[in-house]
Protein backbone atom coordinates (compact mmCIF):
# COMPACT_ATOMS: atom_id res chain seq x y z
CA UNK A 1 0.00 0.00 0.00
CA UNK A 2 1.35 3.46 -1.11
CA UNK A 3 1.85 5.52 2.08
CA UNK A 4 2.62 9.27 1.72
CA UNK A 5 5.67 10.45 3.74
CA UNK A 6 3.74 12.76 6.03
CA UNK A 7 1.10 10.43 6.74
CA UNK A 8 3.76 7.59 7.80
CA UNK A 9 5.54 10.22 9.55
CA UNK A 10 2.63 11.28 11.77
CA UNK A 11 1.17 7.79 12.23
CA UNK A 12 4.49 7.18 14.03
CA UNK A 13 3.84 9.52 16.64
CA UNK A 14 0.34 8.09 17.64
CA UNK A 15 0.66 7.01 21.11
CA UNK A 16 0.71 3.46 21.22
CA UNK A 17 -2.44 3.09 23.94
CA UNK A 18 -4.41 4.56 21.18
CA UNK A 19 -4.28 2.04 18.81
CA UNK A 20 -6.49 -0.82 18.62
CA UNK A 21 -5.45 -3.22 21.35
CA UNK A 22 -3.50 -6.36 19.72
CA UNK A 23 -4.68 -9.53 21.50
CA UNK A 24 -3.72 -13.32 20.69
CA UNK A 25 -7.81 -14.04 21.57
CA UNK A 26 -9.91 -14.49 18.99
CA UNK A 27 -12.16 -10.84 18.24
CA UNK A 28 -15.05 -10.40 20.26
CA UNK A 29 -18.45 -9.13 18.64
CA UNK A 30 -17.30 -5.23 18.84
CA UNK A 31 -14.07 -5.85 17.26
CA UNK A 32 -15.20 -7.92 14.48
CA UNK A 33 -17.33 -5.50 13.55
CA UNK A 34 -14.46 -3.15 13.38
CA UNK A 35 -12.20 -4.97 11.53
CA UNK A 36 -15.35 -5.58 8.73
CA UNK A 37 -15.79 -1.38 8.91
CA UNK A 38 -11.91 -0.64 8.48
CA UNK A 39 -11.34 -2.87 5.99
CA UNK A 40 -14.01 -1.57 4.00
CA UNK A 41 -13.24 2.04 4.73
CA UNK A 42 -9.80 1.44 3.59
CA UNK A 43 -10.84 0.09 0.38
CA UNK A 44 -13.40 3.07 -0.56
CA UNK A 45 -10.35 5.47 0.04
CA UNK A 46 -7.48 3.83 -1.95
CA UNK A 47 -8.17 6.56 -4.14
CA UNK A 48 -5.12 5.61 -6.44
CA UNK A 49 -5.69 7.40 -9.77
CA UNK A 50 -6.43 11.46 -9.58
CA UNK A 51 -6.34 12.11 -6.15
CA UNK A 52 -3.21 14.17 -5.25
CA UNK A 53 -1.18 12.13 -3.02
CA UNK A 54 -1.25 14.90 0.28
CA UNK A 55 -5.29 14.93 0.17
CA UNK A 56 -5.38 10.86 0.07
CA UNK A 57 -2.89 11.48 2.28
CA UNK A 58 -4.47 13.76 4.74
CA UNK A 59 -8.06 12.19 4.05
CA UNK A 60 -7.05 8.38 5.33
CA UNK A 61 -5.28 9.68 8.15
CA UNK A 62 -8.81 11.15 9.39
CA UNK A 63 -10.67 8.55 8.60
CA UNK A 64 -8.61 5.53 9.29
CA UNK A 65 -7.53 6.56 12.96
CA UNK A 66 -8.36 4.61 15.53
CA UNK A 67 -12.12 6.05 16.35
CA UNK A 68 -14.48 4.17 18.05
CA UNK A 69 -16.38 3.79 14.88
CA UNK A 70 -19.52 3.64 16.91
CA UNK A 71 -21.85 4.87 14.54
CA UNK A 72 -20.98 2.45 11.19
CA UNK A 73 -21.63 -0.25 13.97
CA UNK A 74 -25.38 1.00 14.71
CA UNK A 75 -25.79 1.14 11.18
CA UNK A 76 -24.62 -2.77 10.91
CA UNK A 77 -26.75 -3.69 13.99
CA UNK A 78 -29.78 -1.76 13.01
CA UNK A 79 -29.60 -3.65 9.89
CA UNK A 80 -29.51 -7.00 11.74
CA UNK A 81 -32.18 -5.90 14.22
CA UNK A 82 -34.63 -5.25 11.92
CA UNK A 83 -34.22 -8.87 10.24
CA UNK A 84 -31.21 -7.96 7.29
CA UNK A 85 -27.68 -8.21 6.60
CA UNK A 86 -24.65 -6.23 7.56
CA UNK A 87 -23.42 -7.20 4.63
CA UNK A 88 -25.82 -5.04 2.47
CA UNK A 89 -25.26 -2.34 5.25
CA UNK A 90 -21.85 -1.75 4.89
CA UNK A 91 -21.93 1.13 2.04
CA UNK A 92 -24.41 3.23 4.18
CA UNK A 93 -22.28 2.64 7.48
CA UNK A 94 -19.11 3.65 5.91
CA UNK A 95 -20.43 6.52 4.34
CA UNK A 96 -21.98 8.09 7.82
CA UNK A 97 -18.07 7.34 9.39
CA UNK A 98 -16.87 9.07 6.44
CA UNK A 99 -19.58 12.03 6.86
CA UNK A 100 -18.65 11.55 10.88
CA UNK A 101 -14.75 11.80 10.13
CA UNK A 102 -15.35 15.07 8.13
CA UNK A 103 -17.04 16.64 10.34
CA UNK A 104 -14.31 16.15 13.10
CA UNK A 105 -11.58 17.27 10.80
CA UNK A 106 -13.80 20.53 10.61
CA UNK A 107 -14.67 20.81 14.37
CA UNK A 108 -11.28 20.73 14.98
CA UNK A 109 -10.03 23.72 12.72
CA UNK A 110 -8.71 26.92 14.07
CA UNK A 111 -11.82 28.90 13.27
CA UNK A 112 -13.90 26.25 14.82
CA UNK A 113 -12.94 24.17 18.33
CA UNK A 114 -9.46 24.97 17.27
CA UNK A 115 -8.14 21.78 18.98
CA UNK A 116 -4.45 20.11 18.46
CA UNK A 117 -5.43 16.30 19.32
CA UNK A 118 -7.68 14.17 17.76
CA UNK A 119 -8.09 10.25 18.39
CA UNK A 120 -4.94 10.37 20.48
CA UNK A 121 -2.31 12.53 17.38
CA UNK A 122 -2.83 15.41 16.17
CA UNK A 123 -5.92 17.23 14.22
CA UNK A 124 -5.78 16.94 10.61
CA UNK A 125 -4.79 20.54 10.21
CA UNK A 126 -1.88 20.20 12.63
CA UNK A 127 -0.32 17.27 10.29
CA UNK A 128 -1.16 18.64 6.72
CA UNK A 129 -2.15 22.55 6.96
CA UNK A 130 -5.37 24.10 7.16
CA UNK A 131 -6.22 24.54 3.72
CA UNK A 132 -5.30 20.28 3.33
CA UNK A 133 -8.13 20.25 6.18
CA UNK A 134 -10.39 21.80 4.64
CA UNK A 135 -10.18 19.67 1.24
CA UNK A 136 -10.07 16.60 3.37
CA UNK A 137 -13.17 17.35 4.80
CA UNK A 138 -14.77 18.27 1.55
CA UNK A 139 -13.65 15.14 -0.47
CA UNK A 140 -14.92 13.06 2.82
CA UNK A 141 -18.45 14.29 2.88
CA UNK A 142 -18.68 14.03 -1.10
CA UNK A 143 -16.95 10.61 -1.00
CA UNK A 144 -20.00 9.32 1.64
CA UNK A 145 -22.27 10.24 -1.31
CA UNK A 146 -20.71 8.10 -3.40
CA UNK A 147 -19.86 5.21 -1.76
CA UNK A 148 -24.24 5.38 -1.00
CA UNK A 149 -25.30 6.24 -4.41
CA UNK A 150 -22.79 3.14 -6.18
CA UNK A 151 -23.25 0.89 -3.05
CA UNK A 152 -26.47 0.27 -1.84
CA UNK A 153 -29.29 -1.33 -3.56
CA UNK A 154 -31.91 -1.16 -5.18
CA UNK A 155 -31.28 2.33 -6.58
CA UNK A 156 -34.52 3.48 -5.22
CA UNK A 157 -32.90 2.68 -1.58
CA UNK A 158 -30.06 4.15 -2.52
CA UNK A 159 -31.44 7.36 -3.50
CA UNK A 160 -33.99 7.29 -0.30
CA UNK A 161 -30.48 6.86 2.06
CA UNK A 162 -28.72 9.63 0.54
CA UNK A 163 -31.70 11.78 1.12
CA UNK A 164 -32.26 10.71 4.54
CA UNK A 165 -27.89 11.19 5.26
CA UNK A 166 -27.84 14.78 3.87
CA UNK A 167 -30.79 15.95 5.76
CA UNK A 168 -28.95 14.75 9.24
CA UNK A 169 -25.62 16.19 7.83
CA UNK A 170 -27.00 19.09 6.46
CA UNK A 171 -28.26 23.02 7.70
CA UNK A 172 -31.37 21.79 9.84
CA UNK A 173 -29.48 19.63 12.00
CA UNK A 174 -25.48 18.94 12.05
CA UNK A 175 -24.18 21.93 10.71
CA UNK A 176 -27.15 23.91 11.77
CA UNK A 177 -26.10 22.40 15.53
CA UNK A 178 -22.26 23.32 15.04
CA UNK A 179 -23.13 26.63 13.92
CA UNK A 180 -25.51 27.26 17.18
CA UNK A 181 -22.93 26.09 18.64
CA UNK A 182 -20.52 28.65 18.18
CA UNK A 183 -23.06 31.05 19.06
CA UNK A 184 -23.29 29.28 22.78
CA UNK A 185 -19.96 31.27 23.76
CA UNK A 186 -21.88 34.82 23.42
CA UNK A 187 -24.67 34.27 26.36
CA UNK A 188 -26.12 31.78 28.72
CA UNK A 189 -28.32 29.12 27.43
CA UNK A 190 -30.94 26.62 29.39
CA UNK A 191 -31.33 23.41 29.18
CA UNK A 192 -33.68 23.23 26.67
CA UNK A 193 -32.14 25.03 24.57
CA UNK A 194 -28.72 22.98 24.66
CA UNK A 195 -30.71 19.82 24.36
CA UNK A 196 -32.04 20.82 20.51
CA UNK A 197 -28.21 21.98 19.59
CA UNK A 198 -26.92 18.41 21.02
CA UNK A 199 -29.68 16.95 19.25
CA UNK A 200 -28.44 18.47 16.21
CA UNK A 201 -24.98 18.49 16.39
CA UNK A 202 -24.39 15.11 17.00
CA UNK A 203 -28.17 13.08 17.60
CA UNK A 204 -28.82 13.66 14.41
CA UNK A 205 -25.99 11.26 13.16
CA UNK A 206 -27.09 8.66 15.63
CA UNK A 207 -30.25 8.81 14.85
CA UNK A 208 -29.88 8.73 10.73
CA UNK A 209 -27.11 5.72 11.44
CA UNK A 210 -29.88 3.69 12.88
CA UNK A 211 -32.74 4.74 10.12
CA UNK A 212 -30.04 4.16 7.26
CA UNK A 213 -29.41 0.52 8.84
CA UNK A 214 -33.16 -0.29 8.93
CA UNK A 215 -34.30 0.96 5.72
CA UNK A 216 -31.31 -1.29 3.98
CA UNK A 217 -33.11 -3.93 5.84
CA UNK A 218 -36.56 -3.33 4.48
CA UNK A 219 -37.77 -2.94 8.18
CA UNK A 220 -41.58 -2.28 8.78
CA UNK A 221 -42.28 1.30 10.39
CA UNK A 222 -42.61 -0.53 13.78
CA UNK A 223 -38.80 -1.52 13.36
CA UNK A 224 -38.00 2.10 12.17
CA UNK A 225 -39.58 3.89 14.33
CA UNK A 226 -38.18 1.27 17.27
CA UNK A 227 -34.40 2.20 15.93
CA UNK A 228 -35.09 5.61 15.14
CA UNK A 229 -36.48 6.39 18.90
CA UNK A 230 -33.01 4.67 20.54
CA UNK A 231 -30.72 6.92 17.95
CA UNK A 232 -32.47 9.98 19.25
CA UNK A 233 -32.19 9.16 22.94
CA UNK A 234 -28.65 7.70 22.73
CA UNK A 235 -27.10 10.49 20.59
CA UNK A 236 -28.37 12.92 23.42
CA UNK A 237 -26.56 10.68 26.15
CA UNK A 238 -23.43 10.18 23.83
CA UNK A 239 -23.39 13.75 23.68
CA UNK A 240 -23.88 14.78 27.49
CA UNK A 241 -21.16 11.94 28.27
CA UNK A 242 -18.42 13.66 25.79
CA UNK A 243 -19.47 16.78 27.52
CA UNK A 244 -18.77 15.09 30.78
CA UNK A 245 -15.76 13.61 29.34
CA UNK A 246 -14.46 16.94 28.72
CA UNK A 247 -15.18 18.12 32.26
CA UNK A 248 -13.84 14.94 34.00
CA UNK A 249 -11.90 12.39 31.85
CA UNK A 250 -7.93 11.40 31.61
CA UNK A 251 -6.59 13.10 28.61
CA UNK A 252 -4.38 10.19 27.81
CA UNK A 253 -7.96 7.70 27.94
CA UNK A 254 -10.01 10.20 25.96
CA UNK A 255 -7.43 11.07 23.31
CA UNK A 256 -8.50 14.69 22.86
CA UNK A 257 -7.81 17.97 24.77
CA UNK A 258 -10.45 18.15 27.51
CA UNK A 259 -11.21 20.96 29.62
CA UNK A 260 -11.79 22.80 26.39
CA UNK A 261 -15.66 23.71 26.41
CA UNK A 262 -15.08 25.80 29.70
CA UNK A 263 -12.36 27.50 28.52
CA UNK A 264 -13.84 28.44 25.39
CA UNK A 265 -17.45 29.44 26.48
CA UNK A 266 -18.86 26.34 24.74
CA UNK A 267 -22.48 25.19 25.54
CA UNK A 268 -22.33 21.89 27.82
CA UNK A 269 -24.78 19.86 30.09
CA UNK A 270 -22.20 20.16 33.37
CA UNK A 271 -21.47 23.34 32.79
CA UNK A 272 -24.98 24.20 33.23
CA UNK A 273 -26.69 21.49 35.37
CA UNK A 274 -23.76 20.10 37.18
CA UNK A 275 -22.27 16.97 36.92
CA UNK A 276 -24.51 14.47 38.71
CA UNK A 277 -27.30 16.18 37.24
CA UNK A 278 -25.82 15.43 34.10
CA UNK A 279 -25.20 12.13 34.77
CA UNK A 280 -28.38 11.00 36.00
CA UNK A 281 -30.06 12.67 32.46
CA UNK A 282 -27.70 10.54 30.58
CA UNK A 283 -28.94 7.18 32.68
CA UNK A 284 -32.69 8.09 31.96
CA UNK A 285 -31.94 8.90 28.49
CA UNK A 286 -30.30 5.22 27.81
CA UNK A 287 -33.30 3.47 30.19
CA UNK A 288 -35.57 5.47 27.40
CA UNK A 289 -33.36 4.35 24.35
CA UNK A 290 -33.22 0.90 26.05
CA UNK A 291 -37.35 0.82 26.20
CA UNK A 292 -38.08 1.93 22.30
CA UNK A 293 -36.37 -1.28 20.85
CA UNK A 294 -38.76 -3.59 23.23
CA UNK A 295 -40.87 -4.10 20.01
CA UNK A 296 -37.72 -6.04 18.49
CA UNK A 297 -37.40 -8.54 21.40
CA UNK A 298 -34.60 -10.49 21.73
CA UNK A 299 -32.84 -8.62 18.15
CA UNK A 300 -32.59 -5.57 20.58
CA UNK A 301 -30.26 -7.04 22.61
CA UNK A 302 -27.12 -6.17 21.04
CA UNK A 303 -28.22 -2.61 20.10
CA UNK A 304 -28.91 -2.56 24.10
CA UNK A 305 -25.90 -3.66 25.34
CA UNK A 306 -23.76 -1.15 22.52
CA UNK A 307 -25.70 1.82 24.31
CA UNK A 308 -24.96 0.91 27.94
CA UNK A 309 -21.64 0.64 27.39
CA UNK A 310 -21.44 3.62 25.29
CA UNK A 311 -22.25 5.90 28.29
CA UNK A 312 -19.98 4.35 30.46
CA UNK A 313 -16.94 4.83 28.45
CA UNK A 314 -13.52 6.46 29.18
CA UNK A 315 -12.78 7.66 25.47
C1 LIG B 1 -16.74 12.70 18.80
O1 LIG B 1 -17.39 11.51 18.48
C2 LIG B 1 -17.59 13.85 18.38
C3 LIG B 1 -18.84 13.98 19.10
C4 LIG B 1 -19.97 14.02 18.50
C5 LIG B 1 -18.84 14.14 20.52
P1 LIG B 1 -16.76 10.11 18.89
O2 LIG B 1 -16.45 10.12 20.38
O3 LIG B 1 -17.66 9.01 18.43
O4 LIG B 1 -15.39 10.10 18.10
P2 LIG B 1 -14.53 8.90 17.52
O5 LIG B 1 -15.10 8.59 16.18
O6 LIG B 1 -14.59 7.73 18.46
O7 LIG B 1 -13.15 9.49 17.43
C1 LIG C 1 -18.70 17.99 18.00
O1 LIG C 1 -18.94 18.26 19.33
C2 LIG C 1 -19.85 17.50 17.29
C3 LIG C 1 -19.56 17.35 15.85
C4 LIG C 1 -20.49 17.49 14.99
C5 LIG C 1 -18.23 17.08 15.34
P1 LIG C 1 -17.61 18.55 20.15
O2 LIG C 1 -16.90 19.73 19.61
O3 LIG C 1 -17.91 18.54 21.61
O4 LIG C 1 -16.77 17.23 19.81
P2 LIG C 1 -15.30 16.96 20.32
O5 LIG C 1 -15.32 17.05 21.82
O6 LIG C 1 -14.43 18.01 19.69
O7 LIG C 1 -15.01 15.57 19.84
MG1 LIG D 1 -17.37 21.46 18.55
MG1 LIG E 1 -14.76 19.89 19.21
MG1 LIG F 1 -16.74 17.62 23.13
Amino acid sequence: MHVPDREAEVLSQVPRQMLRPESSSPPGPAESLCETIDACLDRYTDLQDDCPGPLRGAIRYSLLSPGKRLRPRLVLMAAEACGGTAEAALPAACAVEMVHAYSLVHDDLPAMDDDALRRGQPTCHKAFGEALAILAGDALLTLAFETMAKGIEPPATAARCCAELAQAAGATALVGGQADDLEGTTGPCDLAQLERVHRRKTGAMFRVALRLGAIVASASSTELEAVDQFGTHLGLAFQITDDLLDVAGDPDAVGKQVGKDADRGRLSYPGITGIEASRQRVAMLIDQACAAVAPLGSRGAALIALARATVARDR
